[in-house]
């Protein structure tokens, strides 16, 4: 072999290395898009044309907060919507919250974000809506789309959708999410962390991509997630800004990172569980007292509302490993419990698991296994109780398993399993919530890998006197 040959193998080998390291469950290297995802989510799309578009809700469904994405600056954001029983009582909102969002990598990639906030909305009504821009003679761009979400029903019955870890690339159970979304039989969409796998990616531009891809979901049900650790580049800048029409002002926190809502019998509450991880003890402490205070009031209204969710993304109790030195279910599941050492005392503050019990959460819904796995009524690493009736601790329900690239993590199949593990799953899948004023059942689905033939896989009815 000449010199001349040799060398350029050597340098066609490092740059196929290079590129499947920089690529890795990037789009269209590592991993094809999925077929069954197919879209025209990836298109072209004009400089001031919506994009990216999602919604999400304050408590009750009193009001919603949409969100879109241009490549460019514009004039004016627009909203319409209007009951779909009634297109002539239509109306537009304009202008709203604008502002560039500048990812913080190399290429410094900028795009133009654009919140519009609803009127105060009638209940049990269907909605339909575009977004647009207007330029300065007043020509409109609308995007492609219409979609629709509901208001509150009348009665007591919630209903809604529960997932977490979802990516852009094998992200299995999108297909059922959507329909699901588009159905109208589920009132919001909670996503407990870790989302596109990760959108500061390739200059954030990751983030676009998956956000579009999103679009179909995220567009017709309301969402209402939680943060993760896939969200963590540049202080959570991606997170903060593309989903900053979550109802944080309405909650009285300072960003996106935490909120809460009411809706009929139950509390929800959007928890950061990374501030151990990649907060200042500054940090924990603002988000810890903020959710003392949330539950505390929570308890006040418990008659009206007797079911407290807290939705975070790593868990308290898990079993499932990745490698043999994977210590995610040991270290980091007790630091979200305990918190952290304090190296003055030798012992653990901050942690999560006290408050849950002291304000009586109901569930502590989470993901960033992925996977599924549902807890006994558990404290300290103890069964508190094996009936969901009265329970006198939180039970964790772990629905990581909506799929991404990272596929799924096996169990051990043949345990044992310590006693607080009541039920594994390490397929794909997602769950659903329906909630009354008596009860709260919880359904976990398994779907092919093709986000078909939705099949029960784990069911359970909490009750309480
Ligand atoms: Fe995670």
């Amino acid at each position: 072999m000449t010199p001349i040959l040799l060398s350029t193998l050597v340098l066609l080998v490092f740059s196929l290395c290079v590129n499947s390291a920089q690529l890795k469950g990037g789009p269209g290297a590592q991993w094809d898009y999925d077929q069954y995802n197919v879209g025209d989510w990836n298109r072209t799309y004009g400089i001031t044309e919506p994009q990216q578009i999602h919604i999400s809700i304050s408590s009750q469904a009193e009001y919603a907060k949409v969100q879109f994405a241009t490549q460019g600056e514009v004039h004016t954001a627009i909203l319409n919507y209007w009951p779909k029983s009634s297109p002539h009582k239509s109306i537009v909102i304009e202008g709203g919250e604008n502002w560039a969002f500048v990812d913080n990598g190399t290429a410094h990639h900028t795009i133009y974000l654009h919140n519009l906030q609803t009127l105060k909305l009638k209940p049990a009504t269907v909605f339909q809506y575009k977004v647009g821009t207007k330029d300065s003679h007043g020509k409109v761009t609308w995007s492609k789309g219409e979609f629709e979400f509901h208001t509150a029903r009348r009665g007591n019955t919630v209903n809604f959708v529960a997932t977490a870890d979802l990516g852009l690339v094998n992200a299995v159970a999108m297909p059922a999410l959507q329909r699901l979304a588009k159905s109208h039989k589920y009132d919001f969409l909670t996503l407990s962390g870790d989302q596109a796998y990760d959108m500061a990616d390739f200059n954030g531009t990751k983030g676009d991509e998956y956000m579009r891809f999103a679009e179909n979901l995220f567009a017709n049900i309301p969402f209402m997630g939680a943060v993760g650790n896939h969200e963590n580049a540049y202080n959570f800048s991606h997170w903060k800004n593309r989903f900053n029409n979550v109802p944080f002002q309405k909650s009285g926190f300072s960003n996106p990172m935490q909120y809460s809502y009411d809706y009929k019998s139950l509390h929800i509450v959007a928890w950061s569980s990374e501030g151990a991880f990649e907060g200042s003890t500054n940090e924990i402490l603002t988000s810890l007292n903020w959710l003392e205070n949330d539950l505390k009031e929570a308890n006040r209204n418990r008659k009206v509302r007797p079911w407290i969710i807290v939705l975070g993304h790593r868990p308290m109790y898990c079993t499932s490993f990745s490698s043999p030195t994977d210590g995610t279910c040991i270290t980091e599941t007790q630091t979200i419990r305990e918190g952290l050492v304090d190296p003055a005392t030798n012992t653990r503050q901050h942690g999560v698991e006290a408050l849950l019990k002291k304000y009586k959460v109901d569930i502590y819904l989470c993901g960033h296994r992925h996977n599924f796995e549902r807890t006994y009524p558990v404290y300290n690493g103890q069964v508190t109780s094996k009936s969901y009736h009265n329970a006198p601790s939180t039970f964790q329900y772990l629905v990581g398993n909506s799929g991404n690239y990272e596929l799924t993590i096996p169990f051990n199949t043949t345990g044992p399993f310590p006693a607080w593990s009541a039920s594994r799953y390490s397929g794909y899948g997602f769950s659903t919530v329906k909630a009354t004023q008596h009860s709260l059942e919880l359904t976990h689905y398994g779907v092919d890998n093709n986000g078909t033939h939705e099949r029960v896989i784990d069911h359970v009815v909490v009750t309480k006197d």
